[in-house]
């Protein structure tokens, strides 16, 4: 299993990282544009594998996509990462271009790849990446839901002074401050509905607490956070790499799943070795759908931004 990671940053060291030490990789290739920068990443990682006891090897490059050819998934973190006070959305402009180039460059040297979307904002770059390669919708996954129900069952926790081992939780919709459902009506503790335990303001105020989980720490570090980032999309990976069946709510390109077309949102997805291998349709009350509705309105609007 080769694996590429596009950006060097923290998000995409961490991803390395991660990937690594699971050791179910034979191969992680990072590349960057900033000269050195993504060989030095996978040396200083390199040499944590006699100490971490993995073997998978790390490998940077500065733009030199022929490093990745055949590359079974990759994943794109590169473009610019938001700064306190800004929304994903607002970085369409810059990361459009960006992320549109690095998705035909690897499918030219990896024409087998599945491509996992990461830079934001998210839903409408996996969408532009669907439109610029054309590529089958099972090969093309968005990195949102994975994360933002990590988040989501870490509040919970919070919330039931719980260990996050005894919950489960989803979040599904668009990949921003607004747009963000999490489904508090299905998480549990070990099985009991967690509204048996929490007052309807306190599910209120989780949901809420998730919704802002990444501004929250956009504003506490002054960039974008890449711990839980880099460890959603390198579970996913494994859920490739491994064929694991794993559920995950991703950015999938809907076609008439929750009622919706033509876009791409989170909605509960099996991954295994073919990607994304199928939606899941979960039956949503009233209310959910129209969160749904209005999430979706979000990220058309930002996608009617795109140049495709
Ligand atoms: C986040 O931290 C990476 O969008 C990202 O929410």
């Amino acid at each position: 299993m080769k694996v590429t990671i596009v950006g060097a940053g923290a998000v995409g060291a961490s991803c390395a990282e991660y990937i690594a030490i699971k050791n179910f990789a034979s191969e992680v290739v990072i590349l960057d544009i900033k000269e050195g920068f993504a060989e030095g990443k996978a040396m200083d990682l390199m040499q944590t594998a006699s100490l971490n006891g993995f073997d998978t090897k790390l490998i940077g490059t500065t733009g030199d996509y022929s490093k990745t050819a055949n590359s079974d998934v990759c994943v794109i973190t590169s473009g610019i990462p938001r700064k306190p006070g800004m929304t994903r959305e607002e970085l369409i402009g810059i990361n459009a271009g960006i992320v549109k180039t690095v998705a035909t460059s690897l499918i030219k040297h990896s024409p087998k790849a599945i491509i996992i979307v990461v830079s934001n904002p998210m839903d409408t770059m996996t969408y532009l990446v669907h439109k610029a390669t054309k590529l089958p919708k099972n090969r093309i996954i968005g990195m949102g839901g994975a994360l933002d129900s990590a988040r989501f069952k870490y509040r919970l926790a919070e919330a039931l002074d719980a260990p996050i081992s005894d919950i489960d939780g989803m979040v599904i919709g668009g990949h921003s401050d607004t747009g963000m459902v999490p489904l508090t009506r299905l998480a549990t503790r070990n099985s009991v509905p967690v509204t048996e335990f929490l007052s309807e303001e306190r599910l209120n105020q989780v949901a809420e607490d998730t919704k802002v989980g990444g501004a929250t720490l956009t504003k506490l570090l002054g960039t974008s956070a890449w711990y839980a980032p880099g460890a959603a999309v390198s579970a996913m990976v494994q859920a490739i790499a491994c064929d694991q069946k794993k559920m995950f709510p991703c950015s999938a390109l809907l076609e008439g799943e929750y009622g919706l077309n033509d876009i791409c949102i989170g909605a509960p997805a099996i991954l295994g070795k073919d990607g994304l291998e199928k939606i899941v349709e979960i039956e949503l009350s009233d209310a959910e759908k129209a969160k749904i509705e209005e999430s979706s309105a979000g990220v058309r609007k930002t996608n009617s931004l795109l140049e495709v």
